[in-house]
């Protein structure tokens, strides 16, 4: 999704905005532009391929500056094309870069057009760019803060203008923007991690925060411009490049780093606690009497995996909704459920509103399960469970999705023994199973030669089915999301009970049908469900535990898994179709780590 990186220094920083850029290149882009103050002058360049190309293009016209902006876009308002890429300029005076959507955009374009304003761009940044020029009366930090004002929507934007050297202006409202601090330079910046290269020092701005950048140190305004004093943390973890090793694709990388990062993320203690979630956790859940989380995507898909753990072992009503879907509609406050929001960025703009949304309906119990310490997620909630997976990379989630499992398996062993509903026996019993799940995913990693044989015939095919029962629904959505949005095979994953209810009418020759047979009480029923299947000719790929009886057949393709694992086995389950689907990405030979339209970080609504 779209980046910003801008920075003041008493030497040419196109280099340190290229290299943040570059950083920030994973989340999704389709064009970039960078602009500085030369002499005097903003003067830019844009481009619509990659970042090494603007780079080319700044060391060819030598462009130079000591106070600059730099942007990666993802088009919402307008096509990907050189005049929609940021840093858009007002006549030539002033440039911005902007990230989000303004929604008030058409009446101020009418109004500055009134005021003799021209759009030679589509996008919707462009009246900002324009309604800064129309207040300017020689200072551009009053000018933008007078500007956001009469903005609706989300943004975050660095500005700089020709009459102020050394000044970079910047604002956010709904998206992140991050302040990094030099010596005697500053940096702005829509994530810390796009300035790892120059500093460690870093402030969070927070809504409706405008700041001003110069060398000498930085002025922070809240949205009723009162000064607004806001800490400084030093995040070193930033600092590493993150190596691609042996692997052909960061994706890859990342499934393989599952045990590692799964091992990371259950916790020490002996004994599942409430205050893990944070020092009041004790008090707050032992009154919770229900769950509602809200999520997207992938992030989705953990949560509602969690309900079968939460109401299974802990008994505790739980309701999921996506985050997008759930701020839109009419629901029922209860002010003793407790809010939990999953997300890997911990910026995702949906979850966010979503979560603001249940705040202002009178929800005060909040929890977020997020794999970024630093980001707005965690900010916002009462408690936080972090996720350690580390910098995911590939724009398809893996290694966050299941260190988020694991995240809100331990939820569900929490509550349920604050509840009453877990022996001191299970619990040990709960935490060996866990202490053993790395050993058993490595286990699972070493069926990808199977898994590459098949993705050769999968490669082949335009559409595919997904089924799985209980606990394995959701695996089944996880597997048809990562091979349609890597591969671009269209993908459905349905209850294997609901085939006959619609979907079998879709099973010929040339349909195959993934099924995920873990040995639990569903496991007969599946069973009758496959032959459903191949009755009618299908193509069948089972993913069977070892005792299933489930073996190869004429339609019939087994991987056989390498060990039952209980309430736990979504855990492993999920990695076999996150290979296949990689395995058929690269067979098809996509863009595998950034897939067509997606961003990593969905910063927009
Ligand atoms: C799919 C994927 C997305 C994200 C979704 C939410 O592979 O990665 O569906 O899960 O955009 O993102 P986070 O978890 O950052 O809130």
């Amino acid at each position: 999704m779209c980046g910003i990186v801008g920075a003041v220094a008493q030497r040419n920083i196109v280099s340190v905005l290229i290299e943040g850029l570059r950083r920030l290149e994973y989340r999704g882009y389709d064009s970039c532009g960078v602009a500085v103050l030369a002499n005097g002058e903003p003067r830019r360049a844009r481009s619509v391929a990659r970042v090494a190309d603007l780079d080319e293009q700044v060391r060819d016209t030598k462009l130079a500056g000591e106070t600059g902006i730099a942007h990666t876009r993802w088009a919402t308002h307008g096509a990907p094309v050189t005049d929609n890429a940021h840093p858009i300029f007002s006549r030539d005076t002033l440039a911005i870069v902007h990230n989000g959507i303004i929604e008030n955009y058409e009446p101020l374009r009418e109004m500055l057009r009134g005021k003799g304003y021209e759009f030679v761009s589509q996008t919707d940044t462009e009246v900002i760019a324009h309604l800064i020029h129309s207040l300017y009366r020689g200072d551009l930090f009053a000018a933008v803060r007078e500007t956001v004002r009469q903005l609706h929507g989300a943004y975050a934007i660095a500005v700089l203008h020709k009459d102020q050297p050394h000044t970079v202006v910047g604002a956010r409202q709904g998206s992140p923007l991050v302040v990094g601090l030099g010596d005697g330079e500053n940096f702005l910046a829509s994530d810390a991690l796009a300035l790892a290269g120059s500093t460690d020092r870093f402030i969070f701005l927070e809504e409706g925060d405008v700041c001003e950048l110069k060398l000498d140190g930085v002025r922070i305004v809240d949205r009723d411009g009162e000064p607004a004093p806001r800490e400084v943390r030093q995040v070193a973890a930033y600092g590493g490049a993150v190596e691609l090793g042996p692997y052909r694709h960061f994706m890859q990388k990342e499934i393989f780093e599952q045990p590692r990062a799964i091992s990371d993320t259950i916790p020490q203690a002996d004994a599942f606690d409430p205050s893990l979630f944070g020092d009041d956790a004790p008090k707050v859940f032992g009154k919770i009497d229900s769950l509602l989380i809200l999520a997207c995507g992938t992030s989705y898909y953990s949560g509602l995996t969690a309900k079968y753990w939460l109401e299974s072992i802990a008994k505790i009503p739980t309701q999921v909704e996506i985050a997008s879907e759930y701020r839109y509609r009419d629901s029922v406050p209860n002010p003793n459920a407790l809010v939990v929001v999953i997300s890997q960025s911990g910026e995702t703009a949906d979850t966010l509103a979503a979560l603001k949304h249940a705040q202002s309906l009178g929800h005060v119990h909040t929890l977020s399960v997020c794999n970024v310490g630093t980001s707005a997620m965690v900010r916002q909630t009462e408690f936080t469970f972090l996720t350690h997976a580390g910098r995911e990379i590939g724009v398809a989630s893996t290694k966050a999705f299941t260190t988020q499992l694991v995240a809100l398996f331990v939820l569900a062993l929490t509550l349920a023994r604050i509840r009453g509903h877990l022996s001191d026996a299970q619990e040990s019993s709960y935490l060996k199973q866990l202490r053993h799940l790395p050993a058993a995913l490595n286990s699972v990693l070493a069926l990808e030669p199977q898994i590459i044989a098949w993705s050769e015939e999968f490669s082949r095919k335009e559409n595919a089915l997904f089924l799985g029962r209980g606990l394995h629904y959701p695996i089944a959505l996880e597997g048809a999301l990562k091979l349609k949005e890597i591969s671009y095979i269209h993908a459905e994953a349905y209850p294997a009970g609901e085939l006959k209810h619609g979907p079998l009418a879709l099973v010929t020759e040339a349909m195959p049908v993934v099924t995920v047979a873990p040995n639990d009480a569903l496991l007969e029923k599946l069973k009758s469900n496959i032959q459903e299947v191949r009755a009618r000719g299908g193509q069948l790929y089972v993913f069977a535990d070892s005792d299933t009886r489930i073996v190869n057949a004429e339609g019939l393709h087994v991987i056989r898994m390498p060990e039952h694992y209980g309430l736990l086995s979504p855990i492993l389950h999920v990695v076999p179709l996150q290979l296949l689907a990689y395995h058929t990405a690269c067979a098809r030979g996509t863009d595998v780590d950034k897939p067509r339209n997606l961003a990593k970080s969905v910063t927009v609504e």
